[in-house]
């Protein structure tokens, strides 16, 4: 709007270093992502090998290392790798795109970066710190000998390569664990294990194709021995045979501003508790939807950017999309860990198409194919449905002895949530629940008080209504209607 406005003076505001580095430090990274984004560098560097080592002393984490025996820099190489958003040529295919990972992940985990590096046969090594960039953006450049020195000792120990970088973090800010020993080997053992399921999960394809070897090492100060452990390749589309038949199928979406893009769409099995599928989470279930590469890097695992409204559908749980981006032509956020998607792309996701499927039709056939396995493995002789959560304990106990036998037997729960104003109740086969509209709740207790075991009538007889229909585990078009009917018929009693 006001881009024609005189300029009357010039002045060069460059950016106040310490507060660049607080800001960058809040960017967002977590542990995984910031060494997933020095592992970008390796891979570009053309590294096969990559090494992080925790350093420990009794009490804490005191330095991170990570090491590569990719191509190295050289002098001016470093000096440009060191610099903020520096102008790097990149190849097409490479990891890095701004200038700025190596930099913007180190200084969200500590306040000193030191990177050694090999080329040629020579060494060299510079050095940021927050005071130094405090003070006016001063990179210190390092005592080669002395680099020489710390490379070959801590460079892929066990034998140094000729070529190879060495990036240290110290001075760490997030790493901190307060108190013990006992603390420190808690924390690094689920620190370890995240790392380990984010990175064998965002390079898995290079790990697959024995491309990269990353190993994770902790190591006491004042003890040698170390035992390296390797980053185990976790494909989230490594299913042994398909949950549909037909699946994968490729659909075409024209997205705006990027042109056509294929979207791989998979249906994992029901029920396989396999290691791509759970990802290090014990259900799997938070790991629907897109799973965007660049590059064959993973940059977004799960998640559906908005083109289904809830990212952990129940009934979708098996449904994952595996999606190649084209470099440079969708924006990636700066620690690539997702995919900005505008609402314009989402819609052109929902239109993909394959031989005259929609992309709407591969989640209909995903959320049936759930529903499917769901009703084969309660089978015709699966234990009889007592009322659970929600009805009095006594009530619930009284319903075991005289519908199971005091055998085996699966709950119907009862739960008050937010509906839509014509409906009074939904039944939710996947998860086993009759929700109750929450906005009757009053009207239901009349004088009664609210509590987790409220309405017991209400619910005993919704519970006689409908668990045929949780047996079956299906609705029929006739069905439906009917229970459209029992909703109506109830509101119209609820308003008197
Ligand atoms: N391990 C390494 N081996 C060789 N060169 C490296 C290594 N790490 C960094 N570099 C050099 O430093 C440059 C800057 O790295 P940095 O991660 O900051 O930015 P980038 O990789 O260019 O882009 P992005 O911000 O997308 O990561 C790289 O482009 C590369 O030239
Ligand atoms: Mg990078």
């Amino acid at each position: 709007m006001l881009v024609d406005l005189a300029a009357v003076d010039r002045v060069k505001l460059a950016p106040e270093g310490g507060g660049t580095i607080r800001a960058l430090s809040r960017i967002g990274y977590d542990l995984p992502e910031a060494l997933a984004d020095l592992i970008d560098n390796s891979i570009d560097a053309n590294a096969r090998r990559v090494e992080i080592t925790f350093l420990r002393n009794d009490t804490q984490i005191t330095s991170v290392l990570i090491a590569d025996d990719g191509g190295g820099m050289n002098a001016d190489g470093l000096k440009l790798g060191m610099q903020f958003a520096g102008r790097i040529d990149h190849e097409a295919d490479d990891l890095g795109t701004f200038g700025l990972g190596l930099k913007s992940a180190s200084f969200s985990q500590c306040e000193t970066l030191t990177v050694v590096s090999r080329r040629g046969g020579e060494t060299v090594a510079a050095r940021w710190s927050v005071e130094e960039i405090d003070k006016g953006w001063t990179c210190e450049i390092l005592d080669p000998r002395g680099a020489a020195v710390a490379f070959t000792e801590n460079c892929l120990r066990g034998k140094a390569p000729a070529t190879g970088t060495l990036v240290v973090w110290d001075r760490l800010t997030r790493l901190g664990v307060g108190g013990g020993d006992d603390d420190l080997d808690t924390f690094l053992s689920t620190t370890l294990a995240r790392l380990e399921t984010h990175l064998g999960l965002v390079f898995h394809r290079f790990l697959e194709a024995e491309a990269l070897t990353i190993s994770v090492i902790v190591r006491h100060e004042k003890r040698a021995l170390a035992l390296p452990r390797t980053v185990r390749a976790r494909n989230p589309f490594g299913y042994p045979c398909s949950g549909l038949k037909g699946y994968p199928k490729t659909f075409s979406a024209d997205l705006p501003g990027v042109g056509m893009i294929d979207l791989e769409a998979h249906v994992w099995p029901s029920g396989l508790q396999a290691d791509g599928f759970l990802l290090g989470s014990r259900a799997g279930g938070p790991f629907q939807g897109f799973y965007f590469y660049r590059n064959n890097r993973l940059i977004q695992a799960g998640g559906w950017n908005g083109v289904v409204r809830n990212d952990q559908d129940s009934d979708l749980t098996e449904a994952r999309v595996a999606v190649e981006l084209p470099t440079d032509r969708i924006a990636v956020n700066v620690q690539k860990s997702g995919l900005q998607v505008t609402a314009g792309q989402a819609q052109a996701f929902l239109q993909a198409t394959s031989e005259g499927l929609s992309f709407g039709d591969y989640l209909d056939a995903a959320r049936a194919a759930h529903l499917a396995a769901r009703r084969a493995q309660r089978g015709p002789s699966s234990p009889p449905l007592t009322p659970g959560a929600g009805l009095p304990s006594g009530v619930r106990k009284a319903a075991v002895k005289r519908l199971a036998k005091d055998g085996p037997h699966e709950e119907l729960d009862f739960v008050w949530g937010p509906l839509p104003a014509d409906q009074v109740f939904d039944l939710d086969l996947t998860e086993t629940r009759v929700i109750l509209n929450r906005d009757h709740r009053r009207t239901i207790l009349g004088e009664a008080p609210a509590s987790g075991a409220d309405a017991p009538l209400i619910k005993m007889l919704l519970f006689l209504l409908f668990r045929a229909d949780f047996e079956r585990l299906r609705f029929s078009a006739k069905r439906r209607e009917q229970l459209e009917i029992c909703n109506a018929l109830l509101l119209d009693s609820l308003k008197k």
